[in-house]
């Protein structure tokens, strides 16, 4: 917080830029389809300038089984999958039953948050809180002793139980580590069979929601393949549905629908064969069941018996975050991405406005809104169009029945109205005290391949092999605008082994690289934190860049410095803060070897680990 002077007006000489200057932009636009070459495009200004954000040191890439951390900074690991976590939870072991795993800590964990609780006063506790994580999916491999290879309906149970979301209370004790409560009154399992989801908003009971177990269209039996999250102001948890597809499946010659194509539904899905299984994932069978997931659903993390709410409002696509700011008048503006190749970015926009104090009030501004899709032009200016029956030829002639039609089917509604193909849009993120929002575009192979996804300013890398960040800001600063300005903040590459458009931006070089940017969040002094879900083979063009990491950026200057690098095959994904920044929670998912302890577990185990100073210093300061 000590630099917020400081930070306050260096933005608002950038988003003077980002409005007025669309001259500089246009050549910002000419970076798109060859010339960004030159560098980190125009707005983020000169690399070399000083960062007064980041003093750590460092650390170097590299292909260990472990976590590397700068000089000064260690870790503890929370939680991991199998960890008991609620009442009588079962211990750890690789032959744990389905109703074991209902009691312990999902597999692959993903995007978390944070809540502090209050003291006695009503004041923030700071050493206690409790953690709403999602647990994304699993890994048969590590699952089951036969690997898969034996599959069983105790085995599918399992899988199901170790999915979605896990709340569990913890607290910090005198040497500033973070322990679970185990039996905390609040800790609770949403996984995939929970009975505890409502629809909510304009889908809510319409004939697409309707299923034999459930005509009322609007009681969902458990989320599953929770990826990134969102946190409220008013204290609820975002829990994002993002590639639900893959769990349907149906016999051999089941012919998929126009609207399944649109959202990957297939007969085979990902394999998981829990169509075979569960009645309820058979898409022969129950086609509608499907429409009732790629939501984003709220969730209460401090009333462990409230329903789960899917808001309908906000669109069904594969949600990967949700990443919210309070307009200037108090409407709730969350921005989201939809993790596939040649998919959108999208908004959307509460009716209702935020009253400070009224948290029943607050609860309801997900429920009704405004969803638009991302425009990005060649010049630097964007557009965000609306998703509204009867506007942009949204109409019953042209195929979209009603607004719930719109939300069930949005990627087909956004496509409709002409927003831009993206290199597969992951998390977004948007600056605590300026109206700066950025966006990981995680790698697009392809881009410049597929007649829907030309190169164009927005996407301007053929085949995309490493990914990049792009931002924008709205027009007034108002988020609630319809219009925006934007550029490219970093193009990933490898200066080392590769020249021109593949070598990367100019705040990108040998030291830093990175490929695939996917987590992404601000803490409260405005660092930006980048986590990577790619290539860790540590050859060919990704030779150098070692295992997935996390890095650290000044949003305004365009450095970027290495702050974490993971153990072996992981991915590094899902960050928290503890109010004080003394503490940061990162997700390390699918560890492929050794790490944390797979000699003593037998496998090793996705889990949370908790960072934090040894003089117990503010986070990356
Ligand atoms: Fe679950 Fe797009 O990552
Ligand atoms: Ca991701
Ligand atoms: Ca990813
Ligand atoms: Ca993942």
């Amino acid at each position: 917080m000590e630099n917020d002077a400081h930070k306050s007006v260096a933005f608002d000489e950038l988003i003077n830029k980002t409005i007025s200057r669309r001259n500089i932009l246009k050549s910002g636009g000419a970076i798109g389809a060859t010339g960004f070459l030159g560098g980190v495009s125009p707005l983020v200004g000169a690399v070399t300038q000083a960062t007064s954000l980041m003093s750590f040191k460092q650390v170097a890439a590299n292909a260990m089984d472990t976590i590397t951390l700068p000089e000064g900074y260690t870790h503890d690991v929370l939680v991991a999958w199998g960890d008991p976590i609620v009442k009588g939870g079962a211990k750890f072991s690789t032959t744990n039953t389905a109703a074991e795993q209902v009691t312990q800590y999902g597999d692959n964990t993903d995007g978390m948050s944070l809540f502090h609780l209050t003291d006695a006063n009503g004041s923030l506790d700071e050493s206690r809180g409790v953690i709403a994580a999602n647990s994304e999916y699993i890994n048969k491999k590590f699952m089951h002793t036969h690997k898969g290879e034996a599959m069983t309906a105790d085995d599918v149970k399992k899988e199901i139980a170790a999915h979605g979301v896990n709340v569990f209370e913890v607290e910090r004790n005198k040497k500033n580590e973070w322990k679970v409560v185990q039996n905390g009154k609040l800790n609770r399992r949403l996984h995939g069979d929970a009975n505890d989801f409502v629809m909510t908003g304009p889908a809510t009971g319409h004939n697409l929601l309707k299923t034999a177990a459930d005509p009322s269209g609007q009681m969902i039996r458990g989320t599953f393949n929770n990826c990134g999250n969102g946190q409220t102001p008013w204290g609820t948890y975002l829990t994002c549905e993002e590639n639900f597809n893959g769990y349907f499946g149906a016999p051999e010659g089941t012919q998929m629908t126009a609207e399944q194509k649109a959202y990957g539904l297939s007969e085979t899905g990902f394999d998981y064969n829990w169509w075979q299984e569960e009645e309820r994932f058979n898409l022969a069978k129950n086609p509608n069941e499907a429409n009732r997931f790629g939501w984003i659903v709220e969730i209460d993390p401090f009333d462990p018996s409230s329903k789960a709410l899917k808001r309908s409002a906000m669109g069904r696509f594969k949600h990967e975050n949700a990443a919210l700011a309070l307009a200037a008048d108090g409407r709730a503006v969350v921005y989201m991405g939809d993790d596939e190749r040649g998919e959108f970015i999208y908004k959307f926009v509460s009716h209702k406005k935020y009253v400070e104090g009224d948290r029943a009030h607050n609860m309801t501004l997900l429920e009704d809104g405004t969803l638009y899709a991302a425009k990005f032009n060649e010049d630097g200016s964007g557009k965000w169009l609306e998703l509204t029956y009867g506007q942009n030829g949204l109409t019953k002639a042209n195929g979209f029945e009603d607004q719930a039609y719109i939300m069930v089917y949005a990627r087909i509604a956004a496509r409709f109205v002409g927003a831009t193909t993206m290199d597969r849009p992951e998390w977004v993120a948007c600056h605590p005290s300026s109206p700066m929002v950025f966006c990981t575009l995680t790698n697009n192979k392809y881009r410049g391949e597929k007649d829907d996804q030309p190169i164009d300013a927005a996407n301007p890398r053929a085949q995309n092999p490493f990914g990049h960040i792009i931002r924008w800001v709205p027009e007034n600063r108002n988020h609630t605008s319809s219009k925006f300005g934007w550029d490219i903040y970093a193009m990933a590459g490898n200066p080392n082994t590769q020249t021109g458009a593949m070598a990367g931006s100019a705040n990108v070089n040998a030291d830093n690289m990175f490929n695939s940017p996917d987590g992404l969040a601000f803490d409260m002094d405005g660092r930006l934190w980048i986590q990577t879900d790619g290539n860790y083979s540590n050859e060919g063009i990704f030779a150098g860049q070692g295992n997935n990491q996390m890095l650290c950026a000044d949003p305004v200057t365009g450095h970027i410095r290495r702050f974490m690098v993971g153990p072996k095959s992981c991915e590094v994904t899902g960050i928290t803060f503890s109010n004080d920044q003394r503490t940061l929670f990162v997700g390390i998912q699918h560890p492929g070897e050794a790490w944390p302890n797979a000699e003593k577990d037998g496998v090793p185990r996705s889990a949370i680990i908790a960072i934090r100073k040894e003089d117990g210093g503010i986070i990356g300061s």
